[in-house]
């Protein structure tokens, strides 16, 4: 292949992998981005905020009992102070930070 149609190719190919590098959800990625100014990078709810609204740390025995149902309803829904994220998120990115913060619990 000369340089020319390998450039032809790669133009082609850029568009299909882009595509689905963003259908793919990143639930790490978006948690930060979305999540961790008030529940922390790690969860632990050790921000300004996080203190101040008195969050449970999200790897803790006591969130991490809840069902999967029950975390995705509380993202989606929101609850007190906690927004809710139905409309802003796609299902798939909130089923993506669910199955993030099941990474968070306590060994
Ligand atoms: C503005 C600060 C803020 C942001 C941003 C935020 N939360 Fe929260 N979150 C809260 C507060 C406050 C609570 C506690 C609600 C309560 O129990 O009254 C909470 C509770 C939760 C709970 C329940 C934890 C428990 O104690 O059982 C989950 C799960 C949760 N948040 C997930 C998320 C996810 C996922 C995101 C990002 C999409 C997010 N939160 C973004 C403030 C925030």
């Amino acid at each position: 292949m000369n340089r020319k149609s390998f450039a032809i190719v790669l133009a082609a190919l850029l568009p299909i992998a882009a595509s689905t590098a963003f259908a793919a959800s990143d639930g790490a990625a978006v948690y930060k981005t979305k999540c961790a100014s008030c529940h922390g990078a790690d969860g632990s709810g050790q921000t300004a905020m996080g203190k101040s609204l008195k969050l449970r740390d999200l790897g803790s025995a006591d969130v991490q009992k809840q069902t999967d149902k029950e975390l995705y309803s509380l993202t989606a829904d929101g609850k007190g102070k906690m927004p809710a994220y139905k409309g802003k998120l796609t299902e798939a990115d909130i089923n993506a930070l669910v199955a993030h913060m099941r990474t968070m619990a306590k060994k």
